[in-house]
């Protein structure tokens, strides 16, 4: 409606809105060394409140740069995802049986790649610690609005605040006890002389950062993980569901990929193309980062013809690129061929769609976010026949800071009789 770039008022904060691939580009080429997401005030006054370090998101400059150094090991190259299949793979064998007995969970795998222990979201009975945890993301996001929106002295009249707060204390909690039981793990295999593995492992052994600022970065990570991959799968089922031709050719791409007595691994998934643009055409409708943002402290930029100033706050408005109808073709359609190679003609702009955003502080979890997605959708597809629930009403989306699903999405999962 605005056109490519504009600006808005936050109470009193102006905000340059990017609206076109072309202004976005030309934005985030000139982000230097250190870009800045946004001040992230309303984090940090969590952390400095409780003496807690910094982590990826909340951290900035050349202590962000340095904690990325650590962090980007073992996670960022596909090459290093890969070693991850086999955790993953276990998880999504469970999820099967999950499906089977109750068909209602959609978990994500990342605290077991990150902390080398299962949680527990697939047991019949959630662990009441592992459901306070994912309760307490819910709640301090749900919080985390209010206390954007209300003014301060609010805080100590109303309840949201120390909820908020709760809910952080509830996530670093969690994340410390796993990462206190892995020390302990870690020093008697240390001590036996025995090699480690794993990404929590590596962290705490790497010798780069203090068990502090171990805390502060898990805790940031696991956040990240959850309702993320999970919410995206789900998505991407609620359109195959919906959409038989394109799930019956997804089946067919997938059975002929791999043979019915093995599960599909890492490489198999190079010959599925159309699994891979199924991710990234439910990445396009439902990106999980609606709206992101930069600020560049440590220059002027110009975009579009215009000059603005160092430490300017620019709103990167990827759900509405993403929606547009000059860089996507009846945008509001499930239409993953138009990722296809043979689709080319139709390429759409590199940069409107990113849903991992872009340069050095792009997701540090994405090579794993899709390879748990990958994995996970190709044995689902190949063991079940997903069809709408016919009581479901359509399902919108809901910008919760992360964009989420406005209600549960119900599915019928029949069986193809194929077990692995
Ligand atoms: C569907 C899955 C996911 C999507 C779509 C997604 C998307 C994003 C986006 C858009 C950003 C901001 C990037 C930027 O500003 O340029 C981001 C940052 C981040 N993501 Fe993800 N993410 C996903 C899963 C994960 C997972 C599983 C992890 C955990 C390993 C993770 C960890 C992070 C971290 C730590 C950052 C902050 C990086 C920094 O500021 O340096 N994400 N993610």
């Amino acid at each position: 409606m605005y056109g490519p770039i504009w600006k808005s008022w936050f109470g009193s904060m102006i905000n340059i809105n990017i609206g076109s691939p072309e202004a976005l580009e030309e934005l985030v080429r000139q982000e230097g060394k250190y870009p800045i997401r946004s001040d992230m005030a309303l984090w940090k006054e969590h952390r400095d409140k409780r003496h807690l370090p910094y982590g990826p998101f909340t951290e900035d400059g050349e202590r962000w740069h340095r904690l990325r150094q650590v962090l980007n090991k073992r996670m960022l190259k596909p090459s290093e995802a890969m070693l991850y299949a086999d955790v993953i793979n276990e998880v999504v064998s469970d999820l099967m049986v999950r499906l089977e007995d109750e068909r209602n969970k959609s978990p994500s795998g990342i605290s077991y790649i990150l902390f080398e222990t299962r949680i527990g979201c697939l047991e019949k009975q959630i662990p009441a610690e592992t459901q306070r945890f994912i309760d307490a993301i819910g709640y301090m996001l749900k919080n985390s609005v209010f206390a954007t929106i209300l003014p301060k002295w609010s805080r100590d009249v109303l309840p949201y605040w120390n909820r908020y707060l709760d809910g952080w204390d509830t996530i670093f909690a969690f994340g410390k006890k796993l990462i206190d039981q892995k020390m302990v793990e870690l020093e008697k295999h240390l001590e036996q002389g025995e090699e480690v593995s794993g990404y929590l492992s590596y962290l705490l052994s790497s010798g780069r950062l203090s068990h502090e600022e171990v805390y502060g970065s898990i805790a940031e990570l696991l956040l990240a993980g959850v309702d993320t991959t999970s919410n995206t799968l789900s998505w991407a089922l609620y359109h195959l569901a919906r959409n038989p031709d394109i799930q019956e050719a997804l089946y067919q791409e997938v059975t002929n990929a791999v043979p019915k007595d093995r599960i599909p691994n890492a490489k198999d998934l190079t010959r599925m193309p159309l699994l891979k643009a199924v991710i990234k055409e439910t990445l396009r409708l439902y990106p999980v980062v609606p709206t992101n943002a930069r600020i560049i402290a440590e220059n002027d930029v110009v975009v579009g013809g215009y000059q603005f100033p160092k430490d300017t706050l620019f709103v990167l408005a990827h759900y509405a690129i993403s929606h547009d109808e000059s860089n996507f073709p009846e945008p509001e359609q499930f239409m993953p061929r138009r990722w296809l190679r043979d689709q080319r003609d139709l390429s759409p702009h590199p940069f409107s769609s990113i849903p991992f955003g872009y340069g050095v502080r792009a997701c540090v979890g994405r090579r794993i976010a899709e390879l748990e997605m990958h994995l996970a959708l190709a044995r689902l597809i190949r063991i079940f026949l997903i069809r709408p629930d016919p009581q479901q009403t359509e399902v919108k989306p809901l910008a919760r800071i992360v964009l989420v699903p406005d209600r549960p999405i119900n599915l019928e999962f029949l069986d193809r009789q194929t077990k692995l």
